[in-house]
């Protein structure tokens, strides 16, 4: 049955708290139908989410912008490899994606900790400060610049970007449309630096990369581009922040997670299920079809509700608590299928990497009872934007 409403995952009330809602369409309405930004379905449960990911052949990534709902920056571009669908899909990904295997990775865990660090003391010796702010940001688009082997001093502008794209798309977009030229422009320039002097780094192989026996074009160098400095900027950012305002109200976890570090990587997954850093992204159906007896038209979109299916409680024991050691933890929060996220080694060592430094080096902390928190404007990619906490 399909029943109209004015769901809407940008609405602020939601966005406070998702999870009633989920847990009520999960349970009562499983394809939902919502009549905002001009009609989607949303998918809650686990086992729909993970099938509809798997049939990639029903369920399309291949329409420029559909993945973001709804889409607020005017592009003439998709973004590789998340926009398109197999067979294209895997050449495209496997141009990349010896840059995001766990020994690539492995080799910059010294610099990621440096960078933590970095950040970290200064914050700790003034008793505390905004961990988005004044640490997750900066940090997670340092750590971006040392992965694409670029400048550091190149990652303050990236900050500016994340904050005018994501926060620019619902409420101000020539603010996201600036910012997002600005962006190409950039990948513009790394590119005809990259040609002239290619290394042993992404944007080289890129620059320098023939696909089906031609050289990238220009359009297929800013999908590519665009998406490598957005994709894993807002939602590591939001996995941090929601690790930190987790520990900072549980001591328990944090002395546990002291005295037994080998349960930090566990830790790392279960906050990613927790906090869902993407909460949904959406998809388009190829053809008419019908899920639980709900017709869904073709041509239709459709959002796969990972954090949803992440609080499922048919697959999750107790959802909505936090067990640090939870295993087996078959979480979506990187997605499932072809377009598994391709930064899991990159984000999942970044936020191990930031809870090992913080643990150490910060005893006692706590959400300042004084400050305001405050989340994203979007419920697509959710997480704070403001979190003060005080340190000691
Ligand atoms: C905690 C942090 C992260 C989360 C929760 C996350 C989540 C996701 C999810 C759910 C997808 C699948 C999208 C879909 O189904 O359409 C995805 C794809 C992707 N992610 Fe991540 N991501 C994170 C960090 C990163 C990082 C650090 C990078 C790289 C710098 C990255 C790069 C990508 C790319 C390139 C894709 C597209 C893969 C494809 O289409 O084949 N992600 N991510």
């Amino acid at each position: 049955m399909r029943s109209d409403t004015q769901f809407d995952h940008n609405a602020p009330e939601f966005i406070a708290n998702p999870y009633p809602t989920y847990a009520q369409l999960r349970a009562e309405d499983p394809v939902h139908h919502s009549d905002r930004y001009g009609g989607y379905y949303v998918l809650t449960r686990y086992e729909d989410v993970r099938s509809a990911l798997l049939n990639w052949q029903l369920f399309s990534s291949g329409r420029p912008g559909v993945t973001s709902i709804p889409t607020s920056v005017k592009r003439d571009f998709v973004e590789i490899p998340l926009e398109v669908d197999p067979p294209e899909h895997y050449p495209y990904r496997q141009l990349v994606s010896r840059f995001f295997t766990r020994n690539a990775v492995t080799k910059i865990e010294p610099g990621i900790r440096d960078i933590a660090v970095d950040l970290l003391e200064p914050m700790c010796a003034a008793g505390g400060g905004d961990v988005v702010q004044e640490f997750a940001l900066p940090f997670v688009a340092r750590v971006l610049a040392l992965f694409l082997d670029v400048p550091q001093e190149e990652s303050v502008r990236w900050v500016r970007w994340c904050k005018e794209i994501f926060h620019g798309r619902l409420s101000d977009r020539a603010l996201a449309d600036r910012a997002s030229r600005e962006m190409i422009e950039f990948v513009d320039d790394l590119v005809d630096r990259r040609r002239r002097e290619p290394g042993d780094d992404l944007f080289s192989a890129l620059a320098t990369a023939t696909h089906q026996g031609r050289p990238l074009t220009r359009a297929e160098l800013h999908g590519y581009g665009v998406l490598m400095l957005n994709a894993g900027q807002e939602t590591t950012v939001n996995g941090i922040g929601g690790s930190f305002a987790y520990l900072a109200e549980h001591p328990e976890d944090r002395k546990r997670l002291r005295e037994e570090p080998e349960l930090l990587p566990a830790a790392v997954e279960e906050f990613l299920r927790f906090i869902s850093p993407i909460q949904l992204l959406g998809r388009t159906t190829t053809e008419d079809a019908t899920l639980h007896g709900c017709p869904i038209p073709a041509d239709s979109t459709v959002a796969m509700c990972y954090a949803a299916a992440n609080r499922d409680e048919s697959v999750f024991a107790e959802p909505d608590e936090v067990r640090i050691d939870r295993r087996p933890n078959p979480h979506l929060a990187f997605g499932a299928g072809p377009h598994t996220c391709l930064g899991t080694h990159l984000a999942r060592a970044e936020v191990r990497i930031v809870l090992e430094e913080a643990l150490a080096r910060i005893p006692q902390m706590r959400i300042d009872p004084d400050a305001e928190l405050e989340y994203t404007p979007h419920g697509d990619l959710r997480g704070f934007w403001k979190l003060p906490l005080r340190m000691s």
